[in-house]
Parts: C-alpha cells; structure tokens; sequence
C-alpha cells in the first residue's frame, strides 16, 4: 500500500481547496491510501525548539506522521501572490531538523484553485518552489491551475466532468511519478 499524505493550504469549513482535494483522492487507483494533515493547530515554527532540543510533542507528533507517507497531494489557495502562511508553516515545522528530510525524494502533486481567473498561479508556483528545495520531485505536466472553481461544480455539488477528467491526467501523472520512485 502506497501512503499519500494530503496538505490543503486552506483552514476554511467551505474551502474549494478542500473539495479539490477530496476529488484528487477519489481518483487514486486501488493500492493507495490516503492521510489528510491537519495543519490548522501547529505552533508557528521555531528554531529554538531544535537548538534547544526542546521540540513540542504536537510537533513530534506531525513530523513522524509526515515521515510515515510516500507522496504528498498538496492543494492551495492564493494568499497575496503566495502559499498561506498555514501551509508554509506546515512545511517549515516538518522541514527540520534537516537531516530527517522527511519530503526528499518523495512525489509530489500540487493544484491551486481559486474563484478568480488566475486559479492560484502564485501560490503554486511559490509551492512548487520550497518543495524543489525540500526535495520532493513535483509533477511537472499537467500544471493544475483552478479558476473560476465555483463554476467547476454543479447544482447537486458534483464536480464537472471536464475539471474532474484534468484532475485525472493529474494522478495520473503523479502515480506514474510515484512507481518511478519506488523502483
Ligand atoms: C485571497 N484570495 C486571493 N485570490 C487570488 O487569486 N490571488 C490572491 O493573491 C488572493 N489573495 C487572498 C488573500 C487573502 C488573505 C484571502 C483570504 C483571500 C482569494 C482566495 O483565493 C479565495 O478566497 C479562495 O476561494 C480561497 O480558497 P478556499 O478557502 O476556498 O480553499
């Protein structure tokens, strides 16, 4: 079984980032298995707690459960052109100490949605940025650029076959991704 850890970079009850999310993880194949993070109740990182050794248990806690998958589906909205602070926190507390490299090596897929006509290109690529870092290699095609996502949805909440097909050509992308990195 292959473990994904799924980040949403949105703490809002209604979040589209949240939907785009759930349908990402419903089109898994079988032999896949899914953790959502919840970001929302992590401490704002600081470096103390690793100089000094001091690290809080709901830290520990996070970094493990981070360790324990093999890929990573990330979905984000845009905040003034970059990630959420949220969601960057959430990398830099797992991000140390730096040898555990707890991303490196391990796929990642990325998709930012927004009710605006840019589909969160900012916070996407500021993402796909700290990720190279952290070392997780990122599907480079499709790019998954989300506008106008309230429109992406019918009446009943179902998303629509065209943005649900795009997310498709995604996985599928990421779990061809993922075998190359497991061979
Ligand atoms: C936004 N929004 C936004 N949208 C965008 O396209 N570019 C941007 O830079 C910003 N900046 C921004 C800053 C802040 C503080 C907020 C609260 C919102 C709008 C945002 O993309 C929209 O609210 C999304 O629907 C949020 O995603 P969720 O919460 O629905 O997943």
């Amino acid at each position: 079984m292959t473990k994904i850890g799924v980040f949403v970079g949105s703490l809002r009850k209604d979040s589209w980032n949240r939907k785009v999310a759930n349908e990402l993880v419903s089109l898994l194949p079988e032999g896949y298995e899914t953790e959502f993070f919840e970001i929302g109740n992590l401490p704002l990182y600081n470096e103390d707690w690793d100089q000094s050794g001091s690290v809080p248990e709901v830290v520990q806690d996070f970094r493990k459960a981070v360790a324990g998958v093999d890929a990573f589906i990330w979905t984000t909205p845009e905040y003034n052109r970059g990630v959420p602070g949220v969601l960057k926190n959430a990398i830099d507390v797992a991000s140390k100490p730096m040898q555990d490299a707890v991303f490196a090596g391990k796929p990642s897929l990325i998709a930012s949605a927004s009710t605006g006509s840019m589909g969160g290109f900012g916070s996407n690529h500021h993402l796909r940025q700290t990720l190279v870092f952290v070392n997780s290699p990122v599907v480079a095609q499709p790019e998954i650029y989300l506008s106008f996502i309230d429109k992406a949805y019918d009446e009943s909440g179902k998303m629509k076959a065209g943005t649900r097909d795009f997310l498709a050509k995604g996985i599928e992308a990421f779990t061809k991704l993922i075998g190359h990195y497991q061979v």
